[in-house]
């Protein structure tokens, strides 16, 4: 096939892994409505995709079953220094790791076809936009990159002959001997995979996993892990935060960005269907925020993605109706259960599946015992599907934030909401947030410390991730945005939640805007401002009183017992490393709840 590019970087480079992986042949994929059935057919003709009766042009995959997951301890950044990876990340010294990469590339793509797959991360051609090109030699990523970003030949026009293009390089690491016949999901086995970053080259190299964020170079690779050093050197933000717009019964607009960790509300939030009377809440993205200061000294945020790789389990018409209505079509589907009249299915779905066909491939009912959707199957989903999609969700400028959340999955101590004092006590906020594991990540146990929900996915070193979001807040001035912290995830000791969540959560967004316009003062607590018991609107919502007190507490004895962490995780930078400002924020913290 003749390259539909002069762009001799590009040609050569891919000349390069062609020459190293030794494909059969090289692909290059024009996104076209025709380029996605064809390879879907085939797939299904493979029998590594099902197409389902109950959804038009909707495909489940089940995939192997070590593959389910990204692999955070498989996952390193490579820079030239530790310190510049940093405790929080699995650094290696990059010249020795490609010399390891190269030798597991050699002949990967046996028996494959090279897919060139050239995307762009936000609109193309947007100046706040990345041309990228990712080489893999699965048909799996192509479909999924089809609907997760902007793939096609207008992205190879934009980069023309001479522009730049980030170079993110995927194998499923499992080549074919001839006349072998192929498994549905192939891959590596897991000491043999790679999700590896060289920051200072701008460069991705994956190998041996197909799911998710460890395949779909565009996610976390590049739009968080290359783009947060990149955001760092030219003074922008990458985070790993939903977007949502929130109007209320008067009209006014509030952007709201939140940082959650994986799987722990992100997606819902972006979707909420608010239960207070008047408001509305449209999404804007779901996972990721690229922002910058605009001329009007605000911080605009653009989603960079066009779809949803969503967790599936949960969802359902009651917990993310939106979401639901999204996949009715043009979806795919990883790891859910097969129903016997061709539909999806998975826990918490609130539809009836009497029996089916597990994630695993084998006959399910719900005396099986076992979970028929795995706990982190998805949905790939386009963004364009979602009925509560804004009208602003691909406008070049973004909109203008006005409020930050962060948040982790909490069972006990942190209360349902709290307000930053200022700019500063919400970076300590943030960069202090921890959570509980889940099924997002294969291999995190016990709580764990979550910096903005970025432990996963800041390309360099925390500490100096501090230093940006004190340097951006110095920035923005008074135009900076006001900061919270939630926890949707409280229980009582029967292990009930204490809070609704979902829809209900517009309740406490709704404070947050009230806060933005001194409608409410709140009440000073050691961890931050909280509601006045009055000021949250639980009209219509039936809550005890005696839940919403425990929701709204500060339980002094439980964060004093977390302090020993708090300080191990701080001296974990190493001596002095963490920034002055951040080691204030610790100290006014410990002086507050009476440490
Ligand atoms: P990633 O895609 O991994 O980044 O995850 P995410 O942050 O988008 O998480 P998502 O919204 O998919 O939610 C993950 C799980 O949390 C699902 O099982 C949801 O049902 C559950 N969840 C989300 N919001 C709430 C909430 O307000 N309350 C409770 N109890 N559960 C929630
Ligand atoms: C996450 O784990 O935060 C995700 C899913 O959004 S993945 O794309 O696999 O990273
Ligand atoms: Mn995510």
């Amino acid at each position: 096939m003749e390259a539909p590019t002069k762009n001799k970087k590009l040609l050569a480079w891919v000349e390069e892994v062609r020459a190293m992986c030794k494909p059969d042949k090289v692909y290059w994929c024009d996104g076209s409505k025709e380029e996605y059935d064809r390879l879907m057919q085939e797939m299904v003709d493979a029998g590594a995709a099902i197409p389902l009766k109950k959804r038009p042009n909707s495909f489940l995959f089940r995939s192997d079953p070590t593959d389910v997951a990204r692999v955070e301890d498989r996952t390193y950044i490579a820079s030239p220094t530790q310190d510049e990876a940093g405790p929080t990340n699995n650094w290696t010294e990059p010249v020795a790791l490609k010399e390891t990469m190269k030798g597991l590339y050699d002949g990967c793509m046996q028996g494959r076809t090279m897919y060139v797959i050239p995307f762009s991360m936000g609109p193309v051609g947007s100046p706040i936009s990345k041309n990228a090109i990712e080489i893999s030699d699965s048909a799996y990523v192509v479909v999924n990159q089809d609907i997760m970003t902007r793939v096609g030949t207008a992205v190879l026009e934009n980069i023309g002959e001479d522009g730049e293009f980030i170079p993110c390089l995927h194998t499923v690491g499992a080549p074919l001997q001839p006349g072998e016949k192929d498994v549905p999901w192939p891959c590596a086995p897991i000491e043999k995979k790679y999700i590896s970053h060289f920051p200072q080259d701008n460069l991705i190299w994956s190998f041996g996993s197909g799911y998710g964020g460890n395949a779909l170079l565009g996610k976390k690779c590049l739009a968080l892990r290359l783009a947060s050093a990149i955001a760092r050197r030219e003074g922008w933000m990458a985070e790993h935060m939903l977007i949502l717009r929130l109007t209320s019964p008067e009209g006014k607009r509030y952007h709201i960005a939140a940082a959650f960790p994986s799987a722990c509300g992100k997606t819902n939030l972006a979707m909420l269907q608010p239960t207070i009377d008047g408001w509305k809440c449209e999404c804007i993205g779901d996972d990721i925020a690229w922002m910058k200061i605009r001329p009007d000294g605000r911080l605009h945020a653009i989603n960079p993605e066009a779809g949803f790789f969503g967790v599936a389990p949960g969802t359902s018409y009651s917990s993310n109706p939106m979401a639901m209505e999204t996949i009715k079509e043009n979806s795919i589907f990883t790891n859910c259960v097969l129903t016997d009249d061709g539909d999806i299915w998975w826990e918490d779905m609130e539809m009836p599946c009497d029996h089916g066909i597990d994630w695993k491939g084998r006959e399910w009912t719900p005396e099986s015992g076992e979970k028929g959707a795995h706990p982190n199957a998805r949905f790939t989903t386009p963004a364009s599907q979602c009925p509560v999609i804004c009208p602003d969700w691909e406008n070049p400028d973004g909109v203008p934030i006005d409020i930050f959340v962060f948040g982790g999955r909490r069972t006990k101590v942190m209360p349902l909401v709290h307000e930053a004092y200022d700019w500063d006590h919400g970076v300590f906020m943030g960069g202090t947030a921890a959570s509980e594991p889940t099924a997002a990540a294969l291999d995190v146990k016990g709580l764990r410390r979550d910096p903005m929900a970025m432990k996963p996915f800041c390309g360099y070193n925390v500490a100096d991730y501090f230093q940006h979001w004190f340097n951006m807040g110095d920035k923005l001035g008074d135009k900076a945005p006001r900061i919270f912290y939630v926890n949707w995830f409280r229980k009582n000791d029967d292990g009930k939640w204490l809070w609704p969540g979902f829809g209900e959560n517009a309740r406490v967004l709704k404070w947050m805007c009230e806060r933005v316009d001194g409608k409410v003062k709140g009440v000073e607590t050691p961890l931050g401002r909280m509601p006045a018991a009055e000021e949250l609107d639980l009209s219509g919502l039936k809550i005890d009183k005696a839940d919403v007190d425990e929701l709204l507490r500060v339980d002094t004895d439980a964060l004093k017992a977390e302090l020993d962490d708090l300080d191990s995780y701080m001296a974990s930078f190493g001596e002095g490393r963490v920034p002055e400002r951040m080691m204030k924020q610790v100290a006014e913290y410990k002086k507050r709840i009476g440490a």
